[in-house]
């Protein structure tokens, strides 16, 4: 597990899955024994890895990953690391015959990204990228609405990301988010780390996406560092864009990190069908039949006699665990005895190549095809 130091792979990665997995007894195989994860975290920094390790009673730690790497004893490269040393990590990781798994994403450009997955595919290891939104609770109450017709035909569907992201220089506030976030040269932007998601969020639920029409903006121009000292934000922070998918779904997503909320969670997505809508969040769907759909009369002179927030019922996504964790357990099924895994390098790749065409949207004012096939 490389670069687990960070905000993603230690909370996300080490805490909620792995070593969630080494608690619960492992992962049962289809033979009723159980695969036991036996980590080894590797980084650069060595007290900080040794730090991590004891915390939280990782026997095995490393600063040299070479070492690491030949060893067969250590199946699967894992890597969480900071976005633009991703590549350089998965070749060494891949010329040394390891299994991948790795945070989106998977590289900065979409040339990279398809070297990675030729690489990987070529060498013959298995391999998988991150994409949790998938096993959320939200999300999986909205597929069990899907699945049973709940919205009709889907027409549309707005999604609202984003939160007001402290820069560090209000008073007591410090900077909420690590600093290469905001500049391009170290990999970061709100397109490059959220169209990612919303490539295989689109593509998994609503229709594979086709077309692409983005602006970008960076409306804060500075922020201040780790150091309590002031950057400039060369990467956007903000992003506002339409796809079109192949079932002919709209989809329209505003990402931002410079919003304030007040709707129902950091991420909601309005699914409106002609037999239903709903609104989508991290943790939960809110639904609304057509019999429960009020009718509004337009007058603007009046307080609405609707409150337009009744006639929702919650839906039960039944037991859901953390999405990281399902994931994991589906990767290290996959690895051990060749369990289904659709969320491959490849699929990680339409992430980066939805991001890089809506950039190259931003900057040319025009729509881009993204997949006609
Ligand atoms: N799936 C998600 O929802 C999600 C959310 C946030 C971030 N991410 C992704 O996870 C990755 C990490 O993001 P983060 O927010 O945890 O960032 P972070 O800055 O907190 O962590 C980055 C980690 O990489 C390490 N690192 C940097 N350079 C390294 C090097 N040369 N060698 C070894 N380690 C190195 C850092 O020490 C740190 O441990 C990013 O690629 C990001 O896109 C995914």
């Amino acid at each position: 597990m490389n670069g687990v130091t960070g905000r993603m792979g230690t909370n996300q990665h080490l805490v909620r899955s792995i070593l969630a997995i080494r608690e619960q007894g492992g992962v049962e195989l289809a033979d009723g024994t159980r695969l036991m994860p036996d980590p080894i975290l590797t980084g650069r920094n060595e007290a900080k890895v040794k730090a991590l390790a004891e915390e939280h009673g990782v026997a095995r730690w490393s600063t040299d990953l070479d070492a690491a790497l030949a060893d067969d004893y250590n199946e699967i490269f894992f890597d969480a690391s900071g976005t633009p040393y991703r590549v350089p990590f998965l070749e060494r990781a891949i010329a040394a015959g390891k299994h991948i798994y790795c945070e989106k994403p998977i590289a900065t450009s979409y040339a990279d990204s398809l070297k990675v997955v030729e690489l990987a595919e070529a060498a013959g290891v298995k391999n998988g990228t991150v994409q949790d939104k998938l096993w959320l609770p939200g999300i999986v109450a909205f597929k069990k609405l899907k699945e049973d017709g709940f919205f009709g035909e889907i027409l549309s569907v707005r999604g609202e990301f984003g939160y007001w992201v402290f820069t560090g220089h209000d008073e007591g506030k410090s900077a909420q988010r690590p600093s290469w976030n905001y500049r391009k040269e170290d990999g970061g932007g709100m397109i490059i780390d959220m169209h990612c998601h919303w490539r295989y969020v689109i593509d998994n639920l609503f229709g594979e996406v086709t077309d692409v029409f983005t602006l970008a903006a960076t409306h804060l121009p500075e922020r201040i560092d780790e150091d309590g000292k002031p950057y400039k934000c060369t990467a956007d922070d903000s992003a506002y864009a339409l796809f079109k998918t192949k079932t002919g779904v709209v989809c329209q997503f505003n990402s931002s990190w410079d919003v304030r909320v007040r709707r129902d969670d950091l991420l909601t997505m309005q699914v409106d069908g002609t037999k239903g809508s709903a609104i989508v969040g991290l943790r939960k769907c809110w639904a609304q039949s057509a019999a429960n759909t009020p009718r509004p009369v337009w007058n603007p002179d009046v307080d609405s006699p609707i409150d337009y927030y009744e006639d929702w019922e919650v839906i039960d996504p039944g037991a859901c665990e953390n999405a990281f964790k399902v994931q994991w357990e589906l990767f290290l099924k996959h690895v051990a005895e060749d369990g289904e895994f659709r969320w491959t390098l490849r699929e990680g790749a339409k992430g980066v190549e939805l991001a890089e065409l809506s950039l190259q949207s931003s900057e040319e004012g025009r729509w881009v095809a993204v997949t006609r096939r």
